[in-house]
Parts: C-alpha cells; structure tokens; sequence
C-alpha cells in the first residue's frame, strides 16, 4: 500500500492516489467525507475552513460501494480556488503582472526560503502553495480508507489533544476506546477531560488576541491490533520506526513518544518493561502497557498509544524579522490568513497518517489481493497466536 498527493493551497483540487488496497473491500464516499469533517473541525481554526467544506470525489477505484483491486483516486475541491484564477492558474501570465505578485518574503517557520533555495524558485508562491497544511486533507482521505479497512479488520483507531499550551489533560486509561472516541468529538478542542476544556480554549482566544499562535501534544490510541506486526529484522521494516517517521512528516509535528515516551529515560526498566500473561481467552497479554504496544519494532497486541508534538503554527500576526530575497533588506514577516492553533485538527490528520502505516503493515504480512482472503488470514492468524 502506497499513496501519493498532489495539489497546492489555493489549487484547482487536491488529488490523493492509493495503491495496494485489497479489491472487494466495502466503502462508500461517506466513511471519508467523514473523516474530512473532523479534520476541519476545532476551536481556534481560522477562516480557511469556513470556505473550504471538504467533500470527496471518487474518480476511479470504487464500483458500487467496493473497491476493485485498482488504483484509488480521490478528489478534494478547492473552494477557495475561483477566487485565485489569475494567481494559480496554468496558463503563461505577463511578465510584469508575474513580478508584481512575486512572493519574495520568507516567512520564519515555514517551508519558503529552503524551498526557493532548492527549487529556484525567486517566486516563493511556488514553494508555500504546496508545502501548506492544507495537503493534509488529501493525507486525512487516504487514512479514512486505511480506517475503513482496520474497522473491517476489528482494529479501531482514534486521536485526542493531550496538551495545549502547557494546559494537560489528566491521564484516564480506563476509558473505554468507543468513550474515547464520543468525548473526542464531542469537545470543541478534542480533549477527553472536561475539566481542562474551557482554559484550553481560552488559552487559544488569548493567542489569538495576542496575535501569537500556541501548539501542544495529541495521542493517537488504537485497538484490535494483533501482536507480531512490522518486524525486527530490518530498520525499515519496524512499524514503530514508521509510524514515527509518518507522525514527523505532518506539518509542524517535531516530537514522536509511545507509551511513557520520553518518561522511560528517568525511570528504571522495572518501571518501563511490561511483564508478559497468558490466559486462555486472550492469549498473551501485557499486565501494564507502558511501551505502548510495540516491542522490537512490532506490536504487542496491547493498545498502541502514541503522542505526537506539534508546534505552534508559525504564521503570526505578530510579526517576526526575516529578509527579502530581492532586496536583502529585513522586513517583518507579513501575515496570510492563519490559524491559532491547529492541534485540534492535526490530531484528526494524525490518526489517518497513523491508520495508513498500521493498514499497510497489515497488508504486507497478510495476503491481500482480496478482502474477504485477507480477513481470513487476520483472523486465523489471531487463533493460531492466541495458543501459541
Ligand atoms: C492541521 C494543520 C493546520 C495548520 N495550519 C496552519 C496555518 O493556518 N498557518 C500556519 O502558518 N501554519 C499552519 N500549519 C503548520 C505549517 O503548515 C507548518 O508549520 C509549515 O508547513 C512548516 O513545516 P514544519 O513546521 O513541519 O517545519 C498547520 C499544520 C497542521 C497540521
């Protein structure tokens, strides 16, 4: 399973290409247009997504609601995009309308200036239409297949917000997955304590008002993964390692953890190391979960929990110095339409992001031309380890 997005910012449309799903699978364009909600959703997101109302277009791949082994292609059109035909538009342009609107000013924090430098390009509108988070919905609908997938496979996947601002919410590992799930959405910052809620969103009001941007921690948590997936025989073939490398590649993320996470180097390995029971019904099990469903690089068959860092958006409205490409002079970084705080929404983008690796992991170790072949093998798989 593999999958490839293309589009920029203020384009005609985001398009996402997905190979390697298993044909005779069921789906139908609401199990993604739902998840495209989620991630437009969230106290402190900006203007951008009052526009945009994201909806899928499937255009290949799909026939009366299953897949058919081929290359799924998924749609997201820019709303926003009639409003920038002169600007994006594909068509030669004069050269003096091409200077007027040349973007020469990097902003700190972003994409712009190592993008011109390494493409060329003296335009940074070339560098910041495509390396904007809003390719991150193309990267949501490709995980709302993944998920759609894992469900059918009984594995269930979801995100919270840990923290925002330096405001925590407190650890509950009772909760149940499909708790877990229902708080979420039901919070309008995604977090399962109530009691931290309301100084969240405040605390997203005030950078706002301040003209400042906040960021914070997420936790995607997933169930119904069996133990032995990924591998430890290769770096590349280690599931954690590539989950971690997905979390990274979302925008803004600077930080990966599972489980106890970077709590592990304080304390000592009878307080990190999860002993290991068996019982009839469950099979192998760990009576704590503190590494967060993975050892040496494959599951455990505990929940995986794994927290992603994101930091605060770098668009300010209170300005930061940089320098203009053409004049050498500083200048103090303008201001594009921005959000606050995202961390909200990249929860949603990293539960897809998270989904696809675990769905592709799957598909690599499991025969998996065909659906209903791939089921069986998961499920027989599951059997054979329990008594193992
Ligand atoms: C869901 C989401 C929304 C984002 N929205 C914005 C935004 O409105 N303004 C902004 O400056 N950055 C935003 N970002 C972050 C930037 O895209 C990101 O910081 C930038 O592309 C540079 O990449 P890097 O931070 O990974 O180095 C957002 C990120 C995510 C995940």
């Amino acid at each position: 399973m593999r999958y490839l997005t293309a589009g920029e910012s203020h384009g005609k449309q985001l398009t996402t290409i997905i190979e390697g799903i298993p044909s005779n699978m069921q789906i139908v364009k609401e199990d993604i247009n739902a998840s495209l909600l989620r991630r437009q959703k969230g106290h402190g997101r900006g203007k951008r997504m009052q526009i945009e109302k994201d909806l899928v277009e499937i255009t290949s791949g799909i026939r009366h609601g299953y897949t058919i082994g081929s290359p799924i292609s998924l749609v997201i059109h820019n709303d926003d995009f009639k409003h920038w035909l002169d600007v994006m538009g594909e068509d030669p342009i004069e050269e003096d309308t091409k200077i007027r609107r040349t973007v020469s000013r990097p902003r700190p924090g972003h994409a712009d200036l190592n993008g011109a430098l390494k493409y060329g390009h003296r335009d940074m509108r070339n560098v910041l239409e495509r390396s904007s988070a809003r390719e991150t919905a193309a990267r949501v609908a490709a995980g709302a297949v993944a998920k759609t997938m894992l469900k059918q496979l009984g594995i269930e996947v979801t995100a919270y917000v840990k923290e925002i601002a330096g405001i925590r919410a407190s650890e509950d590992s009772s909760l149940s997955i499909e708790d877990r799930k229902m708080i979420a959405e039901e919070s309008p910052v995604r977090t399962l304590d109530k009691s931290v809620e309301k100084s969240m969103m405040d605390a997203i009001d005030k950078a706002k008002k301040d003209g400042d941007s906040i960021g914070g921690v997420v936790e995607v948590y997933v169930e119904g993964m069996p133990a032995g997936v990924g591998s430890y025989v290769h770096y590349d073939r280690k599931l954690d390692s590539r989950i971690a490398g997905s979390v990274i590649s979302i925008n803004a993320f600077k930080g990966v953890e599972f489980g106890i996470g970077f709590e592990a180097a304080r304390k000592n390995g009878s307080q990190v190391h999860d002993e290991i029971a068996w019982n009839e019904e469950d099979g192998y099990y760990r009576k704590t979960n503190r590494l967060g469903g993975f050892e040496g690089g494959m599951t455990t068959g505990m929940p995986i929990v794994v927290k992603g860092v994101m930091k605060p958006i770098p668009t300010l409205y209170k300005p930061l110095q940089s320098i203009d490409i053409e004049t050498k002079e500083p200048f103090n970084a303008s201001v594009e339409r921005s959000d606050s705080c995202a961390v909200p929404a990249a929860s949603v983008v990293m539960e897809h992001v998270v989904a696809f690796e675990l769905a592709r992991a799957i598909t690599e170790q499991f025969p998996s031309d065909q659906f209903p072949t791939l089921q069986k093998a998961v499920a027989d798989y599951r059997e054979e380890i329990r008594c193992f």
